[in-house]
């Protein structure tokens, strides 16, 4: 994998940092809602290996936070994220263990502020999973890692919408991340994630994870050349009056 944004291009290149290979995580796709129904079908194609959710999405769906989180995570195997919504640290530790009791893999999402990184710091410590999220400068993340982050969620479609360049923060996180590998273990979970090329500039610059809205999931696998070949290639099946199964 490479980029052409300059230093940062991993690939067996010259400067010594870790390539893909080195690198512990395989890319991973969590869903970015608390509509139960859509986790629960795209969780059947078997491409889902999380959910992220925050206190929009839950207002969003109508429903009763804690009864959406335990059937979410009873339809996903993977981290399921769910944010606190108090403000300070004691209050946010007391409602992620709240939380982080509903079932074994809910991670619990806070906030990218000074009282947010002392919970996560307290939190991971108890062996909790941690999901930094709002986050939007390198600074910002090089904290969340070292306060102990399993993940840290840098919100691209949100520096897009001010004129700013949401991949580049990507970049610059995988950059520094990479220069300390045996101690910032957080993993980049690419957030706030609006269209398909998101994903795939994600995945070029090595994010960890994408977490997409269900919309951009299905856009994805489309592409009208596809659709195209395949009309074709049916048409002239058809012509051969054959069947596979049941000739
Ligand atoms: O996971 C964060 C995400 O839900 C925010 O997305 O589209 O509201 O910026 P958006």
């Amino acid at each position: 994998m490479g980029t052409e944004r300059g230093p940062g291009k991993p690939a067996g290149n010259e400067t010594g940092r870790r390539t893909g290979n080195e690198r512990k995580s395989r890319v991973k796709f969590f869903v970015d809602t608390a509509e139960v129904d859509e986790i629960r079908e795209l969780a059947a194609t078997g491409l889902v290996d999380g959910v992220t959710t925050n206190p929009s999405l839950v207002a969003k769906s109508g429903r009763d936070f804690l009864e959406v989180l335990r059937e979410i995570c009873e339809l996903v195997p993977g981290p399921v994220s769910a944010e606190v919504t108090a403000t300070e640290a004691e209050a946010m530790i007391a409602e992620g263990r709240h939380l982080a009791a509903i079932a074994p893999n809910v991670a619990i999402k806070v906030p990218l502020t000074w009282d947010g990184l002392k919970a996560c710091r307290a939190l991971s410590d108890e062996g909790t999973t941690v999901n930094v999220t709002l986050c939007f400068s390198a600074a910002q993340a090089l904290l969340a890692a070292k306060a102990g982050a399993s993940f840290v969620s840098p919100f691209v479609g949100r520096l897009d919408d001010i004129g700013q360049d949401g991949m580049k923060l990507i970049e610059d996180i995988r950059l520094i991340y990479d220069n300390y590998p045996d101690t910032l273990e957080t993993e980049i979970l690419v957030a706030s994630v609006r269209h398909p090329m998101h994903v795939v500039e994600a995945a070029r610059l090595g994010a960890d994870v994408a977490t997409v809205p269900p919309k951009v999931l299905r856009q994805l696998a489309h592409h009208p050349l596809t659709d195209k070949g395949l009309d074709a290639f049916l048409a002239d099946w058809r012509k051969t009056g054959q069947t596979i199964v049941g000739g």
